[in-house]
C-alpha cells in the first residue's frame, strides 16, 4: 500500500549530504542543547501544581516513573539518532521503518509537542517578567499582557519573545548552541542555589502525608508533570549539524535526560519539604518556598532561573521543529519553502520565521491552559513511534551497523511503549477531543498535500 511507501537508509543519509547544514555541534554541546530544551516550564510552575493536585510529596516518584519512561525512551532514540544521523527525529526514522503516512503522524507530533508548547512556555515566561517587573515597581497595562479570551487584547511580552528568538536561531547553530550554553548555565545555577537554600528548612513533617491522593494520585501526576520532560528529541534532530554523530548523539541525548531527572528529583523532595504540599498550587512554587521560609533572594533567584530556562526551551522547541520541517520540506510532504537554507548563516531561515511567527500569533492571542496537554500528549506519541520502530528494525534489519545499541531492546522498548500509550489514555480523559481534532487534521493535510507531493510518490508515478 502506498501510504506505507518507505525511505531506504541510504535515501535519508543522501538527502542529508545535500541539505548543507554546517556540523559544528559536539557531545557537550548536545547535552546542553538537551538541558536547554528540557527544564523549563515544568519545574519552575508546573511542580507545584502537580504536588498540590495530585502527587503530594510523592511527586518525587511521579518525577522518577516519568524519568524512567523518558530514559527508555531515550535509549531508543540514541539507537536511532547513532544509526540513521539525519535531521527530523521521529518523523525521518518512522520514514526508513514505518512508512510515510506513520511518519506523517510522528511529523506532526513533532510540530505539535513544540508549537503548542513553544505557546505554553512564551506566556509561562511573559508572566514571569510580568511578575519581575511589578517586584521592580513597573506595572504593564493589563490590556498588554492579557490575550483576548481574559479580556485583554495581546500578550506582548509573549510575542516579542518569540520573535526574538527566531530572530537568534536564523543567525546560525553554533551561535545559538552559544547563547544556549550560557543560558542553561544560569538556570542551573538557580537550582542549585535553590538547592544549598532549602536544604537547611528540611523538616519531615512536610513529608508525613507522603501520598495523599494514593497511588492513582502519583499515576496522575506522573502524566500531569510529564511536559516537564519532553524536549530531549530536539537532540535526535541536530544529528546533521553534529561533528561526530555517532558517538554524540546517545551521550546528549541520554546524559541530558539523566541530569534533568536528578535535578527534578532533588528540586522537588526539597520543595514539599519545607512547605506542605498543599501550599504549592500557585505560579511560582519555588520562590513562594523560599520566602515562606524567609529567604529574601528567593523570588529573584527563581524568576531569573524561570525566565532564562524557558527561554532556552523555546529556542530549542523553535529550532527542533525547524529541522522537522527541513526535512519534511526535502520530502516533498510540505512546501519546498521550509527546505531554503540562509545563503550566509546556513540556516532554514524562513521555517524559523514562519514557526516564529506562528507561535507569537498564539501566546500573543489564545489561551494557552490546554495546549500543554496537548502537547504532552502528541510528545508521548512520537515516544510510541520511536519505541516501535526500533523494534521494527531490529527484526527486520538485524545486521545494519549500530554504532549505539539499546540494552534489552525488546524490554526496554515494550515499557517505554506500553507505558508511553498508559499515560496518553489518562491524558485523554482531559483533553481527548481537541487531540482528536488535531490528528484528523493531520491526516486531511495528508491525504491533500502530502501525499500528492511526496518525493516518494513521483519517484513512483
Ligand atoms: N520540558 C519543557 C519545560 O518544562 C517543555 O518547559
Amino acid at each position: 500500500m502506498s501510504i506505507l511507501r518507505k525511505k531506504l537508509p541510504e535515501q535519508t543519509t543522501k538527502g542529508s549530504e545535500e541539505g548543507g547544514l554546517k556540523k559544528t555541534l559536539n557531545a557537550f554541546d548536545l547535552i546542553m542543547l538537551g538541558i536547554g530544551a528540557i527544564i523549563g516550564v515544568g519545574i519552575f510552575v508546573i511542580t507545584g501544581t502537580v504536588a498540590a493536585k495530585y502527587s503530594g510529596p510523592a511527586i518525587t516518584v511521579s518525577f522518577m516513573l516519568a524519568g524512567i519512561v523518558c530514559i527508555f525512551t531515550a535509549l531508543a532514540y540514541a539507537e536511532l539518532s547513532s544509526m540513521l544521523p539525519i535531521a527530523g527525529g521521529a518523523y525521518s526514522y518512522s520514514y526508513v521503518v514505518l512508512g510515510e503516512v506513520f511518519a506523517w503522524l510522528a511529523g506532526s507530533c513533532v510540530i505539535m509537542i513544540n508549537v503548542f508548547g513553544a505557546s505554553t512556555v512564551a506566556s509561562g515566561w511573559s508572566s514571569y517578567v510580568v511578575g519581575v517587573l511589578k517586584y521592580l515597581g513597573v506595572n504593564l497595562p493589563e490590556a498588554f499582557i492579557t490575550v483576548p479570551a481574559q479580556g485583554g487584547i495581546i500578550n506582548l511580552p509573549a510575542v516579542l519573545i518569540s520573535l526574538l528568538i527566531s530572530s537568534v536561531l536564523i543567525r546560525g547553530t553554533k551561535e545559538s548552541a552559544l547563547v544556549n550554553t550560557l543560558l542553561v548555565s544560569v538556570k542551573i545555577g538557580a537550582i542549585l542555589v535553590f538547592v544549598v537554600a532549602a536544604i537547611p528548612h528540611f523538616d519531615p513533617i512536610n513529608w508525613e502525608n507522603f501520598m495523599p491522593n494514593g497511588l492513582d494520585g502519583v499515576l496522575i501526576g506522573t502524566g500531569a508533570l510529564f511536559l516537564a520532560y519532553s524536549g530531549f528529541d530536539a537532540v535526535a534532530s541536530s544529528a546533521e549539524e553534529c561533528k561526530n554523530p555517532n558517538r554524540d548523539l546517545p551521550i546528549g541525548i541520554i546524559g541530558s535526560v539523566l541530569i534533568c531527572a536528578i535535578l527534578y528529583i532533588i528540586v522537588s523532595g526539597l520543595l514539599t519539604g519545607i512547605v506542605p504540599f498543599y501550599e504549592l498550587n500557585n505560579s511560582e512554587p519555588m520562590a513562594y518556598a523560599l520566602r515562606k521560609n524567609g529567604s529574601n533572594f528567593g523570588y529573584a533567584l527563581v524568576a531569573i532561573g524561570g525566565i532564562t530556562g524557558m527561554t532556552t526551551v523555546m529556542m530549542m522547541q523553535l529550532y527542533g521543529t525547524s529541522r522537522v520541517l527541513f526535512s519534511m520540506a526535502r520530502d516533498g510532504m510540505i512546501p519546498k519553502f521550509f527546505n531554503v537554507i540562509h545563503p550566509k548563516f546556513a540556516t532554514p531561515h524562513l521555517g524559523i520565521i514562519f514557526l516564529g511567527i506562528t507561535v507569537a500569533i498564539i501566546s500573543g492571542f489564545l489561551p494557552t491552559k490546554t495546549l500543554a496537554n496537548l502537547a504532552s500528549m502528541a510528545s508521548l506519541g512520537s515516544f510510541i513511534f520511536v519505541g516501535i520502530s526500533v523494534m521494527k528494525l531490529r527484526l527486520e534489519q538485524p545486521y545494519m551497523n549500530r554504532p549505539f545499541k539499546c540494552p534489552a531492546v525488546f524490554v526496554t522498548c515494550t515499557i517505554s511503549v506500553l507505558s508511553s500509550g498508559y499515560l496518553i489514555y489518562g491524558l485523554i480523559q482531559q483533553e481527548g477531543d481537541a487531540f482528536g481534532l488535531c490528528v484528523i487534521a493531520s491526516l486531511l493535510m495528508y491525504i491533500l498535500y502530502g501525499y500528492r507531493n511526496s518525493k516518494l510518490n513521483q519517484e513512483t508515478v
